[in-house]
């Protein structure tokens, strides 16, 4: 036996390197059309950071140095994504370790792929160095005035790179095809804590001049900054908040289960490679849940819930250390990849911390989701290939990647059964590590990983229809929860007054109940039975920013105005795209609501961060 996997062993290599000798050293294909730089003939390796933060002018001014590696023989060009940024010169560095003044040339902007900056480097430089600033209008960053935090005496600025923002803030080559390894140097006010996607510590002096070390290669995108007035809790010997002091006792609460969250993973899929697990709190403006943004998620304030109902989000952002920044997608076509695998790995880490039951009603709370949402998407969106069609990727965000990939993974672990599908899970991300892949790349090692190598089980068209067609496979699997079942059942009985709202057990249920209560009462549900609810549980005044959520979208859909000003609030204090866009879309379904839209829009808007401001413009065409 041992012979034998040998023997493949050496099959193997010898084609790999045949196939590797046909192909020129090193060739880059370009699959990432949403990147101008020239990928294929030259890539970063290394960038070194030396920013300067200022508050007032709400800019980023200082230096990138870009190590580089020529893969081509015949070009000398060095073409980076920008956008927004101010470039004043450009260093590049000879062979023999001398700097000179280069010339460059910014194109005119682009409005989803910013400006291409072509450096003329006239001999293949080692390094570069770009001096510039960002500006007000930099679209990975927001900066917040003191009043807009939670503490209100200091300022905030945070990035979101994901997808194409990184170039707002850094001219780099902003593709999730190349990875870097990164350090930097950022100074700031004498009070304000700087951290990043790097080696933060925990106990270092608050001096306003900090210094990061990312040693692992990463892709742009998960660059990030946050820098305020922060401090640190530990919750275990690996993790620990970062946050401003009054969420962060509450935050280091709510979260204290991530500890066992990386014990679970790594048990599955393999060591967790990055070393420390720190959490970030953001204001409540941050327009995602959360960012995986390596050593150092960024989290939303929505999900402290106090009872730890949100916590799925932590999952979610510790899932991407295995699926997304260990194993990268190539191109934002891609992007089911990340998402699809890391919605699938986080609820397998829910199920082993918290139990089946749990894990499958977040499934199903996912799985009837997406079906609302594929009736609403235009039909090409539904793809988990998407054609993205020149659009900006943050326009074609939606559910689809996330849980139609989700149900496509589950689909095959029911399938081929836990201990194949886990071992190519596994598998599939060491083998992977630090490199970036695309579908057809990924769909080639399913075959040969999975699919073929346990043949009859799952065929290759079902597998092209998963992947490359649109809506869902008549055969896609419905999660299904015994809990949910009898919530239904209890909608009935109580809409045909069989029983009285006080006979039903809701002492008993976990949040994901209550959401499938809300989320399954007819949308005609009539206003008398809408003021009983709140009668008995408030939920107007829902403190779980989901709970709230659901009942304002029914109210919404029922006429039920008695919401209106918790509504109001909470579109203004909070910012996080999800939980605030349906909303707005349903509002503005009629004209009266949305002239209250308009009216709430207006005070909300300077507080949003850039990305929602966009989306909710487009809904109320502002
Ligand atoms: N990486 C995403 C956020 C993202 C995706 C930003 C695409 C920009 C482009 C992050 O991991 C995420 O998926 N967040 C979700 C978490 C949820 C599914 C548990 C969110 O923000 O709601
Ligand atoms: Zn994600």
């Amino acid at each position: 036996m041992k012979i034998f996997k040998r023997f493949l062993l050496l099959v193997t290599l010898t084609i790999s390197q045949l196939v590797s000798a046909a192909m020129p050293a090193n060739k880059q294909v370009l699959n990432d059309a949403y990147t101008y730089s020239n990928y294929d003939q030259v890539i970063t390796t290394h960038l070194y950071l030396d920013l300067a933060v200022d508050f007032d002018k709400k800019a980023l001014t200082g230096f990138a140095e870009l190590s580089l590696k020529w893969l081509s023989n015949d070009v000398e060009n060095v073409i980076l994504d920008t956008r927004d940024l101010v470039v004043h010169k450009i260093l590049a560095q000879n062979s023999q370790g001398q700097w000179q003044k280069v010339s460059f040339s910014l194109a005119k902007r682009d409005h989803v792929l910013g400006a291409k900056l072509t450096i003329n480097t006239k001999f293949k430089a080692k390094k570069l160095r770009i001096y510039y600033n960002s500006t007000e209008k930099a679209s990975g960053l927001q900066w917040l005035s003191a009043e807009q935090t939670a503490g209100k005496e200091k300022p905030f600025l945070f990035s979101q790179n994901q997808a194409i923002h990184a170039r707002s803030w850094i001219p780099i080559q902003d593709t999730p095809s190349v990875r870097v390894t990164y350090n930097a140097r950022i100074t700031t006010d004498k009070d304000l804590l700087a951290v990043m996607s790097a080696n933060n510590e925990p106990d270092t002096a608050r001096d306003g001049d900090y210094s990061f070390s990312m040693p692992q290669a990463i892709p742009p995108y998960l660059i990030a900054i946050g820098v305020g007035d922060l401090h640190f809790k530990a919750m275990s010997h690996q993790t620990g908040i970062y946050a401003e002091t009054n969420v962060l006792d509450a935050a280091a609460a709510e979260f204290d289960d991530t500890q066992a969250m990386i014990d679970k993973a790594e048990k599955m899929y393999g060591k967790y490679r990055w070393g420390r697990y720190d959490l970030l709190i953001l204001p409540p403006s941050f327009p995602f849940g959360g960012m995986e943004n390596p050593r150092l998620s960024f989290i939303t304030p929505t999900v402290i819930a106090g009872d730890k109902s949100l916590v799925n989000l932590i999952a979610h952002e510790l899932a991407h250390s295995w699926s997304g920044n260990l194993v990268t997608n190539e191109s934002w076509r891609d992007l089911w990849l990340n998402e699809g695998f890391t919605s699938y790995v986080e609820n397998r880490i829910m199920e082993a911390v918290f139990g089946e039951n749990r894990a499958i009603m977040e499934q199903a709370l996912d799985a009837q989701g997406l079906n609302y949402e594929i009736a609403e998407l235009a039909p090409g969106d539904t793809q988990l290939y998407i054609d993205l069609k020149g659009r900006d990727p943050d326009d074609a965000f939606s559910g689809v990647p996330y849980t139609k990939g989700q149900l496509f993974l589950i689909y095959l672990e029911k399938k081929f059964g836990r201990d194949r599908f886990d071992a190519f899970v596994l598998e599939y991300f060491d083998s992977h590590a630090f490199q970036s892949l695309g579908t057809a790349n990924f769909v080639k090692y399913l075959k040969a990983n999975l699919t073929h190598k346990y043949p009859n089980i799952v065929s290759d068209e079902e597998v092209n229809e998963w992947i490359f067609e649109q809506g869902l496979p008549t055969y896609v699997p419905k999660p299904t929860s015994t809990a949910f079942s009898t919530i239904d059942q209890q909608i009935s009985q109580w809409i045909n007054s069989e029983v009285e709202l006080e006979q039903l057990p809701t002492a008993n249920w976990t949040l994901h109940e209550w959401l499938h209560f809300i989320n399954n009462l007819p949308l005609d549900i009539k206003i008398e039975r809408m003021a009983a609810l709140d009668k008995l549980f408030d939920l107007t005044h829902s403190k779980n920013a989901e709970i709230a959520h659901a009942w304002y979208l029914l109210s919404v859909r029922a006429g039920y105005d008695v919401v209106l000003p918790a509504m109001s609030k909470y579109l203004i204090a909070i910012g996080r795209r999800k939980l605030i866009v349906p909303l707005y879309k349903e509002l503005a379904q009629t004209e009266q609501g949305k002239s209250w839209a308009l009216k709430v829009y207006q005070q909300a808007r300077p507080g949003y961060h850039g990305l929602a401001q966009g989306t909710v413009d487009g809904i109320l065409n502002k």
